[in-house]
């Protein structure tokens, strides 16, 4: 459910790269406010600053100019550790290529998440009770290797939810997926989303997922050029 809480306010975010003499503007004045337990999709062009601004949500990366307030505390403010501690326990991370370590089991790539937060507490109960989450119970001894991609995927999302993030940050998740196993992803993160609530933040072109999401908000050169509202 959406509450009309804020948790995300971007404002008027740039971001430049310098690349020897010529500067690359990735973001170019980014507004936007994310209500808590929203599902949000960014949308736009390869190169349009998707990426970028989802590191700036996430903590990764910080603008040139403007302010990220995640639930009321401005990040763009804070120094390194602060950062990684928002990291570490906040926020959810889900890539395009799952980002598994190949010689770690499914339980064991999921509970690298509470390691790195330092919460290792039932760790191994935790972990396996996430992946049956996403539909992995019985695979939870399975190296990457021997899971299909779509399998994979899930585990990074169980990697990703096993902390209880307030934020999940998605990038491109169904872009190395076919066609049915990344409607079927989609169709997990929004049950995700539902169950365990969350504010989700998600690049993707994939029409499975736009669909579903509350707003579609479209980049383009580094500008908000329109938003879709189908809450
Ligand atoms: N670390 C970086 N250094 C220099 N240029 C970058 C860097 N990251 C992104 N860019 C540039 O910023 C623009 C936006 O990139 P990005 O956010 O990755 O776009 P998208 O994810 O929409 O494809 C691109 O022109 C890209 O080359
Ligand atoms: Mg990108």
């Amino acid at each position: 459910m959406v509450s009309k809480k804020l948790m995300v306010i971007v404002e008027d975010v740039h971001r430049e790269f310098t690349l020897g003499d010529h500067i690359v503007q990735a973001l170019r004045g980014v507004s936007m406010e994310i209500y808590e337990g929203e599902f949000v999709v960014v949308l736009g062009p390869s190169g349009s600053g998707k990426t970028t601004l989802l590191n700036q949500i996430g903590g990764i990366d910080s603008p040139t100019k403007g302010t990220v307030t995640i639930k009321g505390d401005e990040i763009t403010k804070w120094k390194a550790g602060e950062l990684g501690y928002y990291r570490r326990h906040n926020v959810g991370w889900i890539f395009q290529f799952f980002n598994l370590i190949p010689s770690l089991r499914a339980w064991e790539n999921t509970g690298l998440a509470l390691e790195f937060s330092g919460d290792r507490k039932d760790l191994k109960e935790r972990a396996c009770k996430m992946l049956e989450a996403v539909g992995l119970g019985d695979k939870v001894d399975r190296f990457p290797s021997q899971l299909s991609g779509g399998e994979q995927q899930r585990v990074a999302i169980a990697r990703a939810l096993v902390k209880n993030p307030s934020i999940v940050v998605a990038d491109e998740p169904t872009g190395n997926l076919d066609f049915i196993t990344g409607q079927k992803i989609a169709n997990l993160m929004n049950h995700l989303n539902k169950t365990f609530g969350g504010t989700y933040i998600v690049v993707s072109h994939d029409l499975s997922i736009t669909e579903k999401a509350d707003r579609v908000f479209h980049l383009r050169d580094g500008r908000i050029e329109s938003v879709e509202d189908h809450s």
